[in-house]
């Protein structure tokens, strides 16, 4: 679990008249063992504030501080492809992110691979696994390496529906289980929704626009009348201020 703070957080590309607003001032603290999503449009700077609280970009302005108990927090990281290795097998691949080569942390590997119920394939190559399966092994990656905050970018964009529901359930799952923080960038409100203790809104021009507190239970099944009236309500807002177009 890993607590973030984000202070007056501006982020801008290029210059004169190509200059690119990507977040501005974004104010945020995220505490504890929470599933918050990030949503809106595409090009609201959904993946630049992913970015930077990962370390991949650095801001123009603000700052951000993310900590496990006072100390510095460990991250990882999911992205929209899985970004694996062709040449190293499914193991290897997980094992190319640990600090160490040793049977504890092989076990470890092992252990997140049959989390995401890829146990027999660790011998196998990515190029032999579905475009799933591969998500799936990034996603092991990602929690092999027991980062206290997870940060997800669309990580189930380009699956089909029934794909992309099954391992939603699995996440929910490791999440539950393991007591990370997540932050999940996605453009898909109910997948948020389902998800999610909290939905962060993001508009046009980088703007945090919205701080949404979701309080139902998990699991949440989409046909509970209570879940529909929730992502009703979301979708609402994004109607307002007209940072999506409803699916
Ligand atoms: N490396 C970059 N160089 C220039 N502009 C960028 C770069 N990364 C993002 N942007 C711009 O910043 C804005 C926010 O982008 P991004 O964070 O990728 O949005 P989202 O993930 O919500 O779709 C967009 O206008 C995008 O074109
Ligand atoms: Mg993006």
């Amino acid at each position: 679990m890993a607590d973030i703070k984000v202070e007056n957080l501006h982020k801008e590309f290029g210059a004169g008249a190509d200059r690119v607003v990507a977040l501005n001032d974004v104010n945020l603290e995220i505490g504890g063992h929470v599933f918050v999503s990030v949503v809106g449009a595409s090009g609201c700077g959904k993946s630049t504030l992913l970015n930077i609280l990962s370390g991949i970009e650095t801001p123009t302005n603000g700052s951000v501080t993310i900590t496990q108990a006072g100390h510095p927090a460990r991250a990882g990281y999911v992205f929209q492809a899985a970004r694996l290795l062709p040449w190293r097998t499914v193991m290897d691949n997980l094992l190319f992110v640990q600090t160490d080569r040793s049977e504890e942390t092989r076990r470890r590997c092992q252990h997140y691979l049959d989390m995401v119920q890829l146990g027999d394939k660790a011998k196998k190559y990515p190029g032999e696994l579905s475009g799933g399966m591969q998500q799936r092994v990034g996603i092991a990656r990602a929690f092999s390496t027991e980062p206290d905050v997870l940060f997800m970018d669309e990580p189930f964009s380009h699956l089909d529906a029934i794909t992309a529901r099954s391992l939603r359930t699995e996440l929910h799952q490791m999440w539950q289980e393991t007591g990370k923080t997540v932050v999940f960038v996605t453009h898909d409100v109910s997948e948020a929704v389902e998800l999610s203790n909290r939905i962060l809104v993001f508009a046009k021009g980088g703007h945090l626009t919205e701080d949404i507190p979701m309080n139902l239970p998990f699991p949440r099944d989409s046909s509970d009348p209570d879940v529909a009236l929730a992502k009703a309500e979301v979708f609402r807002i994004f109607e307002k201020i007209g940072a999506l177009a409803v699916r």
